[in-house]
């Protein structure tokens, strides 16, 4: 609300003070300059022509200690704030009575009338913010006198008329916002003599002609915000250097020509905006340098020839936004994919082609737009979290592929795919995702089913079942014979690429990574119920009332190349396993920020833990440690024996195996075992590799 009431600090002596005055009458910043009667008397009728404190009556006695007043040790007025109380009314031309005044804020206060000149004469004011009334007419001119001002906010009023050039005297300016007002005219280029500004906002006003290239003066400038006018005319080259910009907004104005590569200099920024404009020509590879940007708007413009894959340096990209353009030229580049925090890519009605790059698929997008291009090829098949795909219109054939997508909305429509439509996705999705591709078939509205397989199925039993048998066994005899070659020579995976995987298996419908993200706090050390060698598990109670456990790697270990693929590899073997004791990996998450396993939660913990307390071992009755042994040897038989290929889990130990509320037993850990850097003393198990490491080292137990 107000600021603090004056004058009810240590009362000086008067005298003292003008003694002060006297000597140093230029001391500090003038703020106890001496008033004289007559000018406190002005001031004391100035508030009752303000008339914002009526209640108080003609009696101004106390005025210093009336809500929003501040005075000086002379009993000038230095500081109004009635910001968000609601005063209403004009200000008076009297106002310039107040000559003191350094802090004028009546932001929020029902304000109306107009702007008055006389305020000019207030050349002690530091900030004046009038922003969010109703306030009329147009700036004068004669505010170019109010060197002293800092911050000067009109937003958000009913003001008309042009920018007036004097404005660019206010050298001492910081912030200058005028946004969501009526002005009309150009900006004036004197603008570019206020070097000290940081924030500049005239958004969503009238403002007509170009950009004066002298706001690249502005070198100060962290914000610059244009949006909304009607501004015409090329960006200017020298917009290059405000190095200090974090946000660039000149969106929904009609400039034209080409985006100058001069912006790739703008290394602190975070938000780019120029959409809905006419900008034409090609997106300068520059861009790619904007390594701190987060949102990149470049929608409905006349954008042309291709995507530069320098845009996969900007590491810090969020949104990308390049939708209504003539992006004609050349496939996407694979490099978007690099953009590993990216979660939104909206890249629809342009012209491109080519095929969809694997690396797009690999990003943990929430939104994925490619519709209306002349994309062609085949989708690529990748595990992928989304909430929202959209392929429609383009010329994408080949078979929809049998992923575990994870998705809030899909559209497939109008390609030219064929095959059956995944069972997954018909209990998810309508006919109007897949409309429009002739050649699918399936269990929809509006679709044929498929064909039945029952023909094939003697091709199957006649040919290629002995040619399987025969490379199962020929397989076999290499695995026995690497087997007695190289018992601990274990090979490295052949992994190249670092991609992002972000999946949660079907669970109860589903697990959203929110809800995770949620239900720990965002792994607030609260939910954590144990540290390991990998990484700690937290407790995670979900939505729907189930207990999971959250096995989430340290950094350290998420931001090992290598681990992606084995990763990927292990979590769907896990997922395939189903024994009871055994426990249930649900999903995982493989993003460089964020990697965890999601399991079944065990109530007891692990044995080690039991064992270790005094009174839980006493529980643990001999009856049960046999059972214990049991159900493990239940787990590692149904590894051995029952699993094709085989699974050795190399690292049982009284830490691994998990007790339910029923002391039944759990065998885990066996997805994070090969996470261990391959590096490292802990020798992992590999891709391809299970069933041949030596059974001596299965059990520690
Ligand atoms: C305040 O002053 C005005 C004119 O100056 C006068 O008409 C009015 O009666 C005064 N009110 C009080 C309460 O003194
Ligand atoms: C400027 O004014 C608008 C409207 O009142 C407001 O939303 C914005 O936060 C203000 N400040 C800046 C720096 O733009």
């Amino acid at each position: 609300m107000a600021s603090p009431f004056c004058c009810t600090t240590l009362v000086l002596s008067y005298v003292s003070i003008a003694l002060v005055v006297t000597i140093f009458p230029t001391l500090g910043t003038g703020s106890t300059r001496l008033a004289t009667t007559s000018e406190l008397e002005m001031e004391a009728k100035a508030l009752l022509h303000l008339g914002w404190w009526s209640w108080h009556g003609n009696d101004t006695h106390n005025r210093c200690r009336w809500v929003g007043i501040t005075c000086n040790d002379a009993g000038s007025i230095t500081s109004i704030d009635c910001s968000w109380v609601a005063v209403s009314g004009s200000i008076s031309p009297q106002i310039d009575a107040l000559s003191s005044l350094e802090y004028l804020d009546l932001s929020h206060t029902g304000l109306t009338g107009e702007l008055p000149q006389s305020l000019g004469k207030l050349t002690r004011l530091k900030e004046l913010n009038l922003s969010r009334n109703f306030v009329e007419g147009s700036i004068p001119s004669g505010w170019g006198n109010l060197k002293n001002l800092k911050l000067l906010d009109l937003s958000d009023n009913r003001i008309t008329g042009p920018i007036p050039s004097t404005l660019g005297n206010l050298t001492n300016l910081e912030l200058l916002n005028l946004s969501e007002n009526q002005i009309i005219g150009p900006i004036p280029s004197t603008l570019g003599k206020l070097t000290n500004l940081e924030l500049l906002n005239l958004s969503e006003n009238q403002i007509i002609g170009p950009i004066p290239s002298t706001l690249g003066n502005l070198t100060n400038l962290e914000l610059l915000n244009l949006f909304e006018n009607q501004i015409i005319g090329s960006i200017p080259s020298t917009l290059g250097n405000l190095t200090n910009l974090e946000l660039l907004n000149l969106s929904e104005n009609q400039i034209i020509g080409p985006i100058p590569f001069t912006l790739g200099n703008l290394t602190n920024l975070k938000q780019l905006d120029l959409s809905f404009n006419q900008i034409t020509g090609a997106i300068p590879p520059t861009l790619g340098g904007l390594t701190n940007l987060e949102f990149l708007y470049f929608t409905s413009n006349q954008i042309s020839s291709f995507i530069p894959s320098e845009l996969g340096n900007m590491k810090s990209l969020v949104e990308l936004d390049l939708r209504k353009n003539k992006l004609n030229e050349g496939p996407l580049p694979s490099q978007i994919g690099n953009c590993s925090v990216l979660e939104g890519l909206y890249l629809s009605n342009n012209h491109i082609t080519g095929n969809i790059p694997f690396e797009v698929f690999t990003c943990p997008h929430h939104t994925l737009d490619l519709s209306h291009n002349f994309i062609e090829g085949e989708i690529p098949h990748n595990d992928l979290i989304l909430y929202d795909l959209d392929l429609s219109h383009n010329n994408l054939t080949g078979m929809i592929p049998e992923s575990s997508w994870f998705l809030g909305t899909l559209n497939l429509s109008y390609n030219s795919l064929e095959g059956p439509i995944p069972e997954y996705l018909i209990n998810r999705f309508s006919s109007d995702s897949f409309w429009g591709n002739k050649n699918l078939c399936g269990n929809l509205p509006d679709f044929s089913p498929c064909p039945s397989k029952s023909s094939n199925k003697l091709k199957i039993v006649e040919i290629i079942l002995p040619v399987l048998c025969f490379l199962a066994f020929l397989a076999l005899g290499v695995l026995l014979f690497l087997r007695s070659r190289a018992e601990d020579n274990i090979p490295e995976p052949n992994v190249t690429k670092n991609g992002d995987l972000f999946s949660i298996l079907n669970f109860d419908g589903r697990i959203a990574f929110e809800d995770i993200i949620e239900a720990t706090n965002d792994f607030d050390i609260r939910y954590c119920i144990g540290t390991g060698g990998y990484g700690s598990v937290y407790r995670a109670q979900l939505p729907s009332g189930k207990i999971v456990a959250l096995k989430k790697l340290h950094r350290r270990e998420a931001e090992v190349l290598a681990f992606d693929k084995s990763f990927k590899n292990e979590a769907k073997i896990l997922s395939e396993i189903r024994h009871k004791n055994i426990v249930k990996l649900h999903g995982f998450c493989l993003h460089n920020r964020c990697m965890f396993l999601i399991y079944e939660y065990m109530a007891r913990g692990s044995l080690f833990c039991v064992l270790a307390y005094d009174n839980e071992a006493m529980e643990l009755d001999w009856i049960k440690r046999v059972k214990i042994i049991k159900d493990t040897a239940c787990a590692l038989s149904y590894l051995h024996h029952d699993c094709h290929p085989p699974i050795v889990h190399r690292d049982i130990s009284s830490n691994n195996i998990l007790l339910t509320s029923n002391l039944e037993a759990c065998v885990s850990d066996f997805g994070t075992a090969r996470l261990i850097d391959p590096d490292s003393s802990n020798q992992t198990m590999l891709v391809g590799t299970y069933g041949y490491i030596a059974p001596g080292q299965v059990s520690k137990l």
